[in-house]
C-alpha cells in the first residue's frame, strides 16, 4: 500500500513539475517592483510561513488547536471565512500586518452569493431575467455592500451546471445550460471584481465548485459524479473556462469524486487543463475540509497523503482542515512534494492579495457601512431584479394582472408574511427586519379600497391542517384568492436533497382546499429549484413562480401582480411532470429510437410523457408576442465564419413587454452524437404594443465546436437546424450548412 502510494506521488511530482511551470508562466506578471517584493517575501518565508499563507481559518475556528491571534502572529494563517465584523477584521489584520515577522496582510471571504445586506433573487431566480446587465449590477451592489463590511473576496459565482433538480444547491447556479451559464459566470465576475480589484467597492470572485459538483449522482449533495469526459468538456466545464477568460481572481475545487477521483486532489481539471490550457493566474481555494475528505473517498491514506495530493494537483490554499499546515513542511523536507509546490501556491496566493490591494491599504474603513449598507439604489435595484426575475407559469384568461377595483382579497399560505424564506439560502449578512413580505408589499400596492384577509392555513412542513379553517374563512370573504405556498429556505440549498418535489408539507392539499370554493386563485409559488407541480398547473388559472425573491420581495412581486411590470422571466432549468423523469434538459441526445406514439418500442415511458412539465426557457407574459419571417441570410457558410440568422418579433398584445427571444441550433451529423438542441444566443428586447422588432443573430462557426470523436475541440462541417422562438420546445425552423 504505502509503495503504492510512493509510487502514485512520484507519478504526480514528475507531472506536477510540468503542470507548476506552466502555472508560473501563466501567472500574469505584476508591475515588476510587485514582483520584486513577492520574490522577496518568498526569499524570507520559512516553510512554515508559506504553508500558513496556503491554510483558511474559519472565524468559528474549527479544527483549530492554536490560539487565533497567536496563530497570525506566527505566521499559520493566511486567510480568514466567515467573519463579518469590520471591527474585528481589522484588528486581526492589524496583527498579520504589524505583528507578525514578515507582514504579510489577511484575505478575508464570505459567501456573498446573492447579495449582501442588500439581498437579491437566488442565483436560479436572478437567472430566470436573461438580464446580463442586471446581474453583473447586483454582483457590484453585493461588492460594494460586502467591501464595507470588511470581506475582500466571495466564493461566487457558482457556475456547476445542474440538471437535477433533487439537488438542492441547484439554487445556487444559473441553471442547466452552458453557454448561458457561461454569459453568466463572465457577468458576474465583471460585477464583483470591476475594473480594478483594489478599488474599495469591488471583490475578488471565486468560481466554484470546480467541477461538474452539479452532477452529484441521484441529485443527493456531495455524491459521487461520473460523468463521461466529453460531456465534462462540453456541458460542464464551459462556465469555468468563461470566468477564468474574464479574469477571475481564484477558483474553488469541489467535493465530488469525479469519475474515480476526488476534485481536490484532480491535477488534470487542477493543473493541465485550468493553468496549462486555460491560463489561469488567480489561485485555488478548497472547498470546507474537502482536501482532508479525500480520506474517506479513500483516495488518501491519511492526512499527510491528503495535503500532498491536494497541494501538488493545484489546490493552493486549504479551507478550514488543517492538512496544509500540519503537514507541508515536513513533506518538502522529506521531498515528498517539490519545494516549487508551495513556491507557486504563495506566489498566486500574494499576487491575488496584491491584486487586491492589500498590501497598501490593508484596513477597512469602519465608518462606511451606514452609508453604503441597503443604500436606496440597492434597494431600488433589489425591486428591480425581483420583478426581473418572476416567471409567469399560467395565466388564464388574464386573471393577472390583477383588477384595481378588487375590493377584498385573501392572501393564503405559509410563505405569505415569511420573511426569512423570502431571503433564501446562503445570505449570512441579511436581516430578516429587512424584508417586504408579500403581505406588506400586497397591502400597500393595492391601498386602502381593498381589503386583504390574510391567513396562514398550515406550514410549509408536518401534516397539520389546523389552520384550513382559518383559511378557508379568509377565502370565502374576498373575491380572488392569492395563494403563497412553495418551498421554505430550508428546503434547498447545501445539504438539502430531495427525492420529491412536490409541494412540500400539507400545502397542495390546503391549494386544493381553496381552489373547491371556486373563487379565482392565483398562485405565487416560492421555491428554488424546479417543482413538479402537474395538479397546479392543471387546475390553478394563474401561477406566478416567485423563486426566493429576496428583501424586496414582497414589492416586486406586487408589481407584477398589479401589473405594474410585465413579467418576461423564463426558466433556465427545465420542470420535469415527475421525479421519474430526471435527469431531464433539453439539449438531451435523440436516441436510435426517438420517441414515435404508434410505436412501442421507441425510447419512451408507458406511464408518463417524455416532454417535460415546463421546457427550458419557459415563461409568460401579459401580452403575446408572434414570431415571423425567419431569414437565414447564410445558408452555406464556410469555416471559420458567421452564421447569421434573423426573425421579426411582434408584440400582438395589449401592453408594452419584454421577450427574451431564443436562438437554439442542431447539428445533424457528428462524429460524436449530437445533443437535439443547443441554446446559441438570445436577446431580450422591448415592444410596444403592435411594435415590430427584426432580430438578428450571428454566430461565429467558433461557437459551434464540441469534443469531437479525437477529444479535439473543432467544429465540423455539415448540416444544422436552426431555430429562433420563445423557448427551447418552440420557434421558427431553418437551416445551414457549413462546409470546409
Ligand atoms: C460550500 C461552499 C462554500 C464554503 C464556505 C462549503 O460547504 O460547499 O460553496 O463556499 O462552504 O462557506
Amino acid at each position: 500500500m504505502k509503495r503504492a502510494i510512493l509510487l502514485s506521488l512520484c507519478a504526480l511530482l514528475i507531472v506536477l513539475s510540468l503542470g507548476c511551470q506552466h502555472g508560473s508562466r501563466s501567472i500574469k506578471r505584476l508591475d515588476p517592483a510587485i514582483e520584486a517584493q513577492i520574490d522577496s517575501l518568498l526569499a524570507r518565508m520559512t516553510l512554515e510561513e508559506k504553508a500558513g499563507q496556503m491554510s483558511q481559518k474559519s472565524r468559528l475556528g474549527e479544527d483549530g488547536s492554536g490560539d487565533i491571534e497567536t496563530e497570525i502572529r506566527e505566521g499559520r494563517i493566511g486567510s480568514f471565512l466567515n467573519l463579518q465584523d469590520v471591527k474585528a477584521r481589522n484588528k486581526l489584520q492589524r496583527i498579520a500586518v504589524e505583528e507578525s515577522r514578515l507582514g504579510i496582510p489577511l484575505i478575508f471571504g464570505l459567501d456573498v452569493i446573492h447579495g449582501q445586506r442588500t439581498v437579491f433573487p437566488v442565483p436560479l431566480g436572478e437567472a430566470a431575467s436573461w438580464d446580463l446587465d442586471l446581474m453583473e449590477k447586483t454582483a457590484a451592489v453585493s461588492a460594494r455592500e460586502a467591501r464595507a463590511m470588511g470581506i475582500d473576496w466571495t466564493f461566487s459565482p457558482m457556475v456547476d451546471i445542474a440538471r437535477d433538480p433533487r439537488w438542492g444547491r441547484i439554487v445556487e447556479g444559473a441553471g442547466e445550460d452552458p453557454y448561458l451559464g457561461s454569459l453568466i459566470a463572465r457577468a458576474k465576475v465583471r460585477g464583483y471584481q470591476g475594473r480594478d480589484l483594489a478599488a474599495p467597492d469591488t471583490i475578488a470572485a471565486c468560481l466554484k465548485h470546480y467541477a461538474v459538483y452539479g452532477a452529484s449522482q441521484a441529485g443527493r449533495d456531495y455524491h459521487t459524479t461520473e460523468v463521461p469526459m466529453r460531456i465534462v468538456r462540453d456541458v460542464y466545464l464551459p462556465p469555468f473556462q468563461a470566468g477564468v477568460e474574464e479574469g477571475a481572481a481564484t477558483l474553488m475545487s469541489g467535493f465530488n469524486d469525479l469519475n474515480g477521483i476526488p476534485t481536490s486532489g484532480h491535477s488534470f481539471l487542477l493543473t493541465d487543463v485550468l493553468r496549462g490550457q486555460w491560463g489561469f493566474d488567480g489561485f485555488v481555494v478548497s472547498d470546507w475540509r474537502s482536501v482532508k475528505q479525500m480520506i474517506p473517498h479513500g483516495f488518501a491514506e491519511d492526512q499527510a497523503h491528503a495535503a500532498a495530493l491536494g497541494a501538488s494537483a493545484g489546490v493552493d490554499m486549504e479551507m478550514v482542515s488543517r492538512t496544509y499546515l500540519d503537514h507541508l513542511p515536513d513533506l518538502v523536507r522529506r521531498r515528498v512534494v517539490l519545494r516549487q509546490v508551495l513556491d507557486t501556491a504563495v506566489r498566486r496566493i500574494l499576487h491575488v492579495k496584491y491584486r487586491l490591494g492589500l498590501f497598501d491599504n490593508p484596513y477597512v474603513n469602519e465608518n462606511l457601512q451606514e452609508a453604503v449598507l441597503l443604500a436606496p439604489a440597492h434597494r431600488d435595484l433589489a425591486r428591480q431584479a425581483v420583478r426581473e426575475s418572476l416567471v409567469l407559469l399560467k395565466n388564464q384568461n388574464n386573471l393577472l394582472p390583477l383588477s384595481r377595483d378588487l375590493k377584498s382579497v385573501a392572501l393564503i399560505g405559509p410563505l405569505a408574511q415569511a420573511r426569512r424564506d423570502l431571503i433564501g439560502t446562503w445570505a449570512p449578512a441579511a436581516e430578516d427586519g429587512d424584508v417586504v413580505t408579500l403581505l406588506d408589499g400586497l397591502k400597500k400596492a393595492l391601498g386602502e379600497t381593498c381589503r386583504v384577509h390574510y391567513a396562514k392555513g398550515c406550514q410549509t412542513e408536518g401534516d397539520s391542517t389546523d389552520g384550513f379553517a382559518e383559511a378557508l374563512e379568509a377565502a370565502g370573504r374576498s373575491e380572488l384568492i392569492i395563494l403563497a405556498v412553495g418551498e421554505s429556505e430550508s428546503h434547498n440549498g447545501e445539504a438539502h436533497s430531495r427525492t420529491e418535489l412536490g409541494l412540500p408539507g400539507p400545502q397542495l392539499q390546503l391549494v386544493r382546499e381553496i381552489h373547491k370554493i371556486g373563487k379565482p386563485v392565483v398562485m405565487v409559488l416560492f421555491a428554488g429549484r424546479p417543482l413538479t407541480i402537474n395538479w397546479e398547473m392543471e387546475h390553478i388559472p394563474a401561477i406566478l413562480l416567485a423563486w426566493h425573491p429576496g428583501i424586496e420581495g414582497g414589492n416586486g412581486i406586487a408589481d407584477v401582480l398589479l401589473g405594474d411590470y410585465n413579467p418576461a422571466g423564463k426558466i433556465t432549468v427545465t420542470f420535469p411532470r415527475s421525479v421519474g423523469q430526471i435527469p431531464i434538459y433539453y439539449n438531451e441526445k435523440n436516441t436510435g429510437r426517438p420517441i414515435r406514439e404508434e410505436d412501442r418500442f421507441t425510447s419512451k415511458y408507458i406511464d408518463s410523457p417524455n416532454t417535460p412539465l415546463l421546457p427550458f426557457g419557459y415563461g409568460l407574459s401579459y401580452t403575446t408576442f408572434e414570431y415571423g419571417n425567419l431569414k437565414v441570410e447564410t445558408p452555406n457558410v464556410e469555416i471559420p465564419g458567421t452564421v447569421k440568422v434573423s426573425a421579426d418579433i411582434t408584440n400582438t398584445g395589449g401592453r408594452a413587454g419584454h421577450e427574451v427571444v431564443q436562438l437554439y441550433v442542431r447539428d445533424l451529423v457528428g462524429s460524436v452524437t449530437r445533443p437535439v438542441k443547443e441554446l446559441k444566443g438570445f436577446e431580450r428586447i422591448y415592444l410596444e404594443p403592435g411594435q415590430t422588432k427584426t432580430v438578428r443573430f450571428e454566430i461565429p462557426t467558433d461557437a459551434l465546436r464540441f469534443w469531437d470523436i479525437n477529444m479535439e475541440f473543432n467544429v465540423e462541417p455539415g448540416d444544422f437546424h436552426i431555430w429562433i422562438g420563445p423557448h427551447s420546445a418552440e420557434g421558427l425552423q431553418g437551416h445551414f450548412r457549413l462546409t470546409n
